[in-house]
């Protein structure tokens, strides 16, 4: 049975990642395909032109799902009633930057739409944050949407997440069906921890089954450098993975995840794992009934202890700069 329209707002829908996202929430990727969408697409107003070439397209697909689409470049009209918001909008990274260089330039963004959010927003909104600094980016929105429940709000680990899924499959020469309990902690920076201790493959850790060497010297890296690694090679930031990641994302917020399984998501923390309370900060998460819940009680190693608390400190560098702005 056709469920209820949804209202998914796209902010920066006239980007790439919102080029490689609209298409595939429209066909019910997203949301499944009992859901009907009203897709809401925020863009500044320079980008409304072009905003409306992708809306053309998307009414050229005519997809059964898609029921209306709305432009604009007023985030109260965009944000009004609406369930799922996908904030993408934001200035990406050149080559040479890292990701929280972006805070100046792109935090701005954040505090007026958490605020559209707080006055229209359905009761059942989701929050998704793709725009960099991610992580911090969602921190602002979530402060200044005060009357949000703050578990509503999340940053994007996933597609680190899924980087850290394809090596490790690759490496065990394995499917990435194979392996399960991955989990990226911390960041969405080059600091951000891939957690192979207790991601498994055939019932056992996948740290005991691969070099120490290979783990800490290529691993690690390759997983959190891969963003400046495809923007050396592409000359721009990645898109597709990105969308898929954001799909996947909601996917698993809405749906739930697998049994015995968790996912990667960047979540208020609750003080779990030392890491300080209302951080936004990776955590594994499962989602069962449209929550995430941090998995509790995992044991955590000197090792691991090290990489999350060097992550997280840089995640308090960026509160104490966003406090410093004043945007939350
Ligand atoms: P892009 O430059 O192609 O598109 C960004 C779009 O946002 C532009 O169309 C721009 O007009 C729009 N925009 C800017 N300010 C806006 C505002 N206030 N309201 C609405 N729209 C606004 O960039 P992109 O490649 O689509 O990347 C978007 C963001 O996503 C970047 O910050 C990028 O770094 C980030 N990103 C995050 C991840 C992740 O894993 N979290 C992955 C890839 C990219
Ligand atoms: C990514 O991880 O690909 C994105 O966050 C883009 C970037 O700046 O790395």
């Amino acid at each position: 049975m056709t469920k209820a329209p949804v209202k998914v707002t796209v902010t920066g829908a006239a980007g790439q990642i919102g080029y490689a996202l609209l298409f595939r929430i429209a066909s019910g990727q997203m949301l499944g395909l009992d859901t009907p969408v009203k897709l809401s697409l925020l863009e500044i107003t320079p980008a409304l032109r072009a905003a409306e070439g992708t809306a053309m397209e998307l009414t050229d697909c005519a997809f059964p799902l898609l029921e209306s689409i709305e432009i604009t470049d007023d985030a109260t009209r965009a944000f009004d009633g609406t369930s799922v918001a996908l904030l993408v909008g934001a200035r990406p990274r050149g080559p040479g930057m890292e990701r929280g260089d972006l805070l100046s330039a792109n935090g701005g963004i954040f505090k007026p739409q958490g605020a559209a959010l707080n006055n229209g927003a359905a009761e059942d909104i989701r929050v998704l944050v793709v725009g960099n600094p991610a992580n911090s980016n969602a921190l602002i929105a979530q402060q200044n949407a005060p009357d949000i429940p703050a578990n509503r709000f999340s940053a994007m680990m996933r597609l680190d997440h899924n980087r850290a899924l394809a090596q490790a499959a690759q490496k065990l020469g394995v499917s990435v069906s194979d392996i399960s309990n991955m989990t990226i902690w911390g960041n969405h920076s080059a600091t951000q921890y891939p957690d192979l201790v207790h991601a498994q493959f055939g019932g056992r850790s996948i740290a005991e089954q691969v070099e120490r060497d290979w783990l800490e010297g290529t691993f690690i890296p390759t997983v959190a450098k891969r963003g400046a690694a495809i923007i050396e090679a592409r000359g721009a930031s990645s898109a597709a993975s990105a969308a898929n990641a954001a799909i996947d994302h909601v996917h698993s917020w809405v749906h739930g995840t697998a049994e015995g399984d968790w996912t990667s998501a960047g979540v208020v923390s609750d003080g779990s794992y030392g890491i300080p309370e209302g951080l936004i900060s990776g955590f594994p998460v499962t989602s069962t009934g449209g929550d995430w819940e941090i998995v509790s009680d995992l044991e955590i190693d000197d090792f691991s202890r090290a990489r999350i608390d060097a992550s997280v400190a840089e995640l308090v560098e960026e509160r104490d700069a966003i406090r410093e702005l004043g945007l939350i």
